[in-house]
């Protein structure tokens, strides 16, 4: 690679005020960095609506390039004042947003002083206040809000941090690596110094300050050092840490045992924040989480609810090897963490509950979220080649996808190698930036593979499509494979990839197979023979989703129904029903179906589940996510032009036929699963999945029945998983308990922000006919702010999300989310453009409400001094 300065003009914008377009950023045009930055050493004096930063940079010329200024970047932030090497200094100029110093030698020392208002920034990146503390958000790039610095990911430095502040405000003062020193200045202000021995990135430094409570335990790691564990929160919030606490430690166990990955620090401390953009994240040493996904008890927390915050722990917690001991090179390289780190705490969640169920639940979600946007205009490569505003590539594809495609190398290279190619990769890389191609190559070499080919999964977006059909001749069945990677934006013709496909040759007789084969298409057509079978056999193909395709194995629903019954492959299992379902919903939905045809296509899957409903040898956990019918976002995607309103009809029918033809099991279902005492085991947990599942069911056939059963469930309940289950039910219903247990539910926990929020999503994502109409109430309550993101997204994510109500044929539902992004974009520019991409899907619902969504993303488009973040995504989505 050339090795040229990287003094090409960056983005002026700051995050409030884009210029129109902002500028393109390209994977291809990275630079290595000129100046390098060794040391950083920051003085904060914390107020909540001043503090004075005071930063010293050591910086050192990249010996590999020449006589480039010195490029610091600012967003949002002035300098008050410039040393060089401890001298005032008038050498510097701002371009732009930029502040660029010329220096005469090859290392030095800067002084900036900057000042910021936390109070007033409701961005919530960089410096923030949240709830009377202070703390940061600096992921991607958000530091430079707070100083000025190169503020890209492949420079590193080791950083020293004192804060100062009120002590009565300020008690607790933190930051990232070990705490050094503390003092007290006699005044009423008090000060901690901490260091971090780790060279990092901006992006993971993190301070907070405040009056925090902690839950502490220890952690001696494989080598036998002692680890201080701290879980911050809010005074009165300390009782439902226990959790957090609990998965933190298996967290680092796991890491050890399954990576070889230690942890490398004295202490490791987790806060808990009330307003945060995101989920969490993972500073060194100093985790930031969203409270949603620390806080949990039974009381306000649901079943799937303490599955997130083991998730997400454990997830912040690998970052410190993939993230933190070996980050990224440049922010196109975002899957070289997160994919890995999500593939890594997939591993972790299925090894410490069910490994078929957490599958189900990875692959639901990658449909439910990731499908849709690989097909639509916001398509993009898990390694993207081009950006306008970073923040808007904290994708499902980048995240969920990137995981899978890491996934396959596993498949590919089985668990052990595969290991080996990780244990390479980190000890190669430890201390350095590196890229998804430094990644690809030590899995390569530690495992012995030949990715060449298998590159493409890096720079072709959207999902192939694998066609697979079965003959039988004589004694041998031969599989047909071909697959189309569809066109998405900038990208019109694709290669054929390679797709590795886990499948089994199933006995008609029997049931059984005579073991697995790992078939990899890699061409756009093959075949594959496979002799000794006098008789044709049932094909189960994608077992355990080896592969993220969409595919179509053409399969009768004789066959479908034999799999689901048989498939010794949990999740092959869970997909025929699947595709049984998504067969007779399609044909329902595009009209292709005849009485006769649905009638047929009823019997076959209540059968199936009527199956599912009395097989013993399933546990209920399982049996749970069988009785899951496919999501509308889902089958959206598997019809041309969808209309939302037939999706949500014809699937709504089908339940009512089920829940009418399966009635009694159901209600013994129900009844069995009420006895069922509260733990927090795999039993107790299944039973309060299949309790709600067939109350989803009798709602739709057997409405009285069902607020009857959900209203005793509600009164009876002692834990959220039960009352949540029971309210959901209820909001979908027309009944006076709907009311009268929404007043309650409301009473019950108006303290308690997080349940709220479900109290807000719960009516939004109702199947309520005047769900449309509560969520245009509910957006002038009281409890609603925009400065909240949790609470944004718990009202109006659920509503983009709920299709009957969303879709509104009169566009009334576009408008909402629309006004909704004009009114949040000048104050929470990041989370304003999540809500974009559900009035992106345009191109896939029909032409009269196409029309609609288009209208309301020009409207937005027209606004005056629009960010960065929802200008690219709305002029993307019109594209
Ligand atoms: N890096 C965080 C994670 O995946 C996500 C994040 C991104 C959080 C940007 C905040 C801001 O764990
Ligand atoms: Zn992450």
């Amino acid at each position: 690679m050339d090795l040229l300065p990287d003094t090409a003009p960056p983005p002026t914008a700051n995050a409030e005020t884009a210029p129109t377009p902002p500028p393109v950023i390209r994977r291809a045009d990275y630079r290595p960095p000129a100046w390098l930055v060794p040391e950083v050493a920051l003085d904060f004096a914390l107020g909540l609506d001043a503090t004075t930063v005071r930063a010293e940079l050591t910086v050192r010329r990249n010996p590999a390039i020449d006589r480039a200024p010195l490029r610091l970047a600012g967003d949002g932030i002035a300098a008050r004042a410039v040393t060089v090497d401890g001298l005032p200094s008038n050498a510097w100029r701002m371009d732009g947003a930029d502040l660029v110093i010329d220096l005469p030698g090859a290392e030095h020392r800067i002084g900036i002083e900057t000042a910021i208002n936390p109070a007033a920034n409701s961005q919530l990146m960089g410096l923030y206040a949240s709830g009377g503390m202070l703390c940061t958000q600096c992921e991607a790039e958000g530091f430079r809000r707070i100083t000025f610095h190169p503020d890209r990911p492949d420079v590193l430095s080791v950083y020293r941090v004192r804060l100062s502040g009120d002590k009565a405000r300020f008690p607790v003062l933190l930051a990232n690596g070990n705490c050094i020193a503390t003092g007290d200045h006699g005044d009423g202000t008090h000060w901690a110094e901490w260091h971090d021995p780790w060279p990092k990135p901006s992006y993971l430094f993190a301070l907070v300050a405040g009056d925090l409570v902690a839950t502490r335990d220890r952690f001696t790691t494989m080598s036998g050092r002692a680890v201080e564990l701290a879980i911050w929160v809010r005074p009165g919030d300390e009782g439902r840490t226990a959790h957090a606490m609990r998965s933190l430690i298996q967290s680092m166990r796991w890491d050890e045992e399954a990576f070889g990955r230690e942890y490398d620090l004295d202490l490791f401390n987790i806060v808990a924040v009330s307003d945060f953009n995101m989920g969490a994240m993972e500073n060194k040493g100093l985790n930031v989480f969203n409270t949603r996904y620390v806080l949990a008890d039974p009381e306000t927390a649901t079943d799937g609810d303490y599955d997130a915050v083991e998730g997400v722990i454990g997830h912040e917690y690998f970052h410190n090897w993939s993230g933190n001991r070996v980050t990224c090179r440049d922010w196109f390289q975002l899957s070289l963490k997160e994919g890995f780190t999500v593939l890594r705490d997939q591993l972790f969640s299925a090894a410490m509950g069910s490994e078929p169920v957490k599958r189900i639940e990875d692959v639901r979600v990658l449909r439910a979220a990731q499908f849709p946007e690989d097909s639509g205009p916001l398509a993009h490569p898990i390694r993207p080649d081009s950006y306008q505003e970073i923040s808007n590539f904290y994708t499902a594809t980048v995240y969920n996808k990137g995981a899978e495609v890491i996934r396959m190398m596993r498949t590919l290279a089985g668990p052990e190698r595969f290991r080996a190619g990780c244990d390479l990769y980190f000890a190669r890389h430890d201390g350095e930036a590196a890229t998804c191609e430094d990644f690809i190559r030590a899995i390569e070499e530690g495992a012995g593979l030949d990715l060449t080919q298998f590159r493409l999964w890096y720079s072709q977006a959207g999902t192939p499509r694998v066609t697979a059909r079965l003959d039988h001749a004589g004694d041998t069945a031969t599989l047909h494979l071909a697959q189309q990677v569809p066109a998405t934006p900038d990208q019109p013709s694709k290669q054929p990839m390679p797709i590795p496909l886990r499948i089994a040759l199933l006995d008609r007789a029997t049931g059984r197979h005579a073991g697995e084969h790992l078939v990899v298409l890699d061409t756009a057509e093959a075949r594959f023979d496979f002799p000794g079978h006098a008789q044709p056999p049932v094909l189960s193909i994608n077992r355990g989703f080896s592969a993220p395709v969409a595919l179509d194995a053409g399969q009768s629903d004789a066959d479908l129904v034999f799999l689901a019954a048989h498939d010794d492959d949990p999740f092959a299992r869970y997909e025929a029903l699947q595709r049984l379902i998504v067969g007779h919903l399609t044909g329902a939905i595009d009209g292709t179906l005849d009485a006769a045809g649905r009638q047929a296509g009823r019997e076959a899957i209540g059968g199936a589940l009527a199956a599912v409903l009395d097989d013993p040898a399933l546990d209920d956990l399982m049996r749970g996510e069988l009785l899951i019918l496919p999501a509308e976002s889902y089958l959206a995607e598997q019809v041309a032009a969808a209309d939302p309103v037939s999706i949500r009809r014809e699937r709504e029918a089908l339940k009512a036929w089920l829940a009418d033809r399966l009635a009694d099991r159901f209600l013994a279902l129900h009844d069995r699963a009420i006895l069922v005492p509260y733990s927090l085991d795999a039993a107790a947990r299944g039973a309060r999945k299949v309790k709600t599942q067939a109350l989803v069911y009798l709602a739709a056939g057997r409405p009285e029945e069902a607020a009857r059963r959900a209203a005793a469930q509600y009164d009876a309940a002692d834990n959220m998983t039960d009352r949540q289950g029971a309210m959901m039910v209820l909001c979908g219903l027309d009944t006076p308990l709907r009311a009268q247990k929404l007043a309650d539910f409301h009473a019950r926990y108006a303290a308690d922000a997080l349940v709220i929020d479900k109290w807000f999503s719960l009516q939004a994502g109702s199947l309520h006919p005047a769900a449309l109409d509560h969520v245009r109430a509910l957006a002038g309550h009281p409890d609603m702010t925009l400065t909240n993101p949790n609470r944004v997204r718990s009202l109006y994510m659920a509503f983009a999300a709920n299709a009957g109500a969303f879709h509104a044929a009169d566009g009334s539902g576009y408008r909402i989310i629309a006004d909704l992004i004009l009114a949040l974009d000048p104050l929470n520019a990041q989370t304003a453009a999540r809500f974009v991409p559900p009035l992106g899907r345009w191109r896939r619902i029909d032409p009269g409400r196409a029309a609609l969504m288009r209208a309301e993303l020009e409207r937005i488009l027209a606004a005056p001094r629009l960010s960065r973040d929802t200008y690219e995504q709305v002029s993307r989505s019109l594209g």
